[in-house]
């Protein structure tokens, strides 16, 4: 009985976070700045971002969360208060419910956009179609704001009615089996890619590591998106990892999410890639990049209309299981002050779904919530967990708490999180400063 229960919360605690984790920032987010700071020296700070800052931060986010039981802000500030610290600790929380609202509000514009597809991909708007007329339907997109209102208000309603009645049965059982059939679909666009692509192109851009084009903003905007991508440095891990069973060693199961969350943007970019250069499409057009390379495969393929209905229904669906997981940290510490569910739910969706308008009608508000909070905030509040858990905390409690032993892995996490996530941190603040 008791070993059941623990896999069926460790297995709740690994849907929760791939559903948070898999979402916009891989198949919209990544491809799109790859192109944007010039591809293979980009794509490998990323990486070296995932696995030297990445996974050492959310080993962290979920100990705290596990230990806590609480919301951010109160798992926070009762353990900095029982090691003896301060509990002003909490307002790493509170930073992190606000940057989770902001995200909010551009997020759920663009998954508003996938949302628009999915009724194209229906009534066959890019079907067969030229080059030029799949861009032009992009743009007439970003020229239509009622357009993008109405889906970006569907979008809005849909994550504030499942997180109004409670995450942890809302979706988990259908990210299960969605998101592995999403998996497929980009298979399988990676395959289209292949064969009609210019696949050694779009290889030779992600994968050739020039560091001359590698600028100090490039940096920057590798290790913000590492944060976004594993949606770190805001809570939503750390409010998951209250379901993470006592005694599990954490380790191995961040270690598969973030490998499923790396696979899938490099599957995505691999497929998008080879067709920008088959078309004589630029890779830095910016966030239109899926929504005009993708459209051009299943215009040319067979079946394509319904594939591109079911693709773009499950991008929309990823996007789903990761905004909930953007609201779900601020309603859970709202229900903490006695305000009920519906209420903190209507209220934090309402302010993202106006952020979201003003974002839909100003590209400036757009751009700029982006990069405050992928840039800014993520990184900004990993950096403080890290000091948290890395400084803050007496060792023997973390040892006890991550229960990673005391061996090699252990050792290795706890001088990664102490050293050098923390310097790493700093050290490209100051490059994007110019101060170094
Ligand atoms: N990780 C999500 C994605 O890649 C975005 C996200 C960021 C979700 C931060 C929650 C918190 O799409
Ligand atoms: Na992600």
């Amino acid at each position: 009985m008791t070993t059941n229960v623990t896999w069926k919360s460790r297995w709740t605690f690994i849907l929760a976070a791939t559903g948070s984790a898999v979402g916009l920032g891989n198949i919209w987010k990544f491809p799109y700045i790859t192109g944007e700071y010039g591809g293979g020296a980009f794509v490998l700070v990323y990486l070296g971002c995932i696995l030297l800052i990445g996974i050492p931060v959310m080993i962290a986010e979920i100990m705290v969360g596990r230990s806590g039981r609480s919301d951010p802000v109160h798992s926070m500030s009762k353990m900095g208060k029982s090691a003896g610290k301060s509990g002003n600790w909490g307002a790493v929380g509170a930073i992190g419910i606000l940057a989770g609202l902001m995200i909010m509000m551009f997020y759920s514009v663009v998954a508003g956009w996938a949302l628009d597809y999915v009724a194209q991909s229906i009534s066959g708007s890019y079907y067969q179609a030229s080059t030029a007329s799949i861009e032009q339907n992009f743009s007439q997109l970003l020229n239509n704001p009622s357009e993008q209102l109405l889906w970006h208000s569907i979008f809005c309603l849909i994550t504030g009615s499942i997180v109004a009645v409670g995450v942890t049965n809302g979706i988990g059982k259908s990210v299960d089996i969605l998101m592995p059939i999403l998996f497929g679909f980009l298979l399988l666009l990676l395959g289209y890619s292949w064969f009609n692509g210019d696949f050694s192109a779009g290889l030779h851009f992600m994968f050739d590591t020039d560091f001359s084009k590698l600028t100090s903003e490039a940096v920057l905007v590798a290790m913000g998106h590492a944060f976004f991508t594993l949606s770190l440095g805001m809570g939503a891990i750390m409010a998951y990892g209250a379901y993470f069973p006592g005694k599990a060693s954490i380790g191995k199961t961040v270690l598969t999410i973030a490998a499923l969350d790396t696979v899938i943007a490099l599957v995505a970019g691999m497929a998008m890639f080879p067709l920008v250069f088959a078309n004589d499409l630029t890779p830095g057009q910016g966030p239109g990049l899926m929504f005009v390379t993708l459209p051009i495969a299943f215009s040319n393929m067979v079946g394509g209309q319904f594939f591109g209905t079911i693709f773009f229904a499950l991008v929309s669906i990823a996007a789903l299981s990761s905004s909930i997981s953007l609201i779900e940290p601020g309603v859970a510490w709202l229900e903490k002050y006695g305000i009920k569910r519906p209420i903190s739910t209507f209220s934090f969706t309402g302010l993202a779904w106006l952020g979201g308008i003003a974002c839909i009608y100003y590209g400036e508000v757009f751009d700029a919530l982006d990069y405050l909070t992928a840039n800014i905030m993520l990184p900004l509040g990993g950096l403080m967990i890290a000091i948290f858990v890395g400084r803050a905390l007496p060792r023997n409690t973390v040892t006890e708490e991550v229960g990673m032993g005391s061996g090699i892995l252990f050792k290795s996490w706890w001088f990664v999180l102490r050293y050098f996530a923390p310097i790493g941190i700093i050290l490209v603040f100051l490059n994007s400063l110019k101060l170094i």
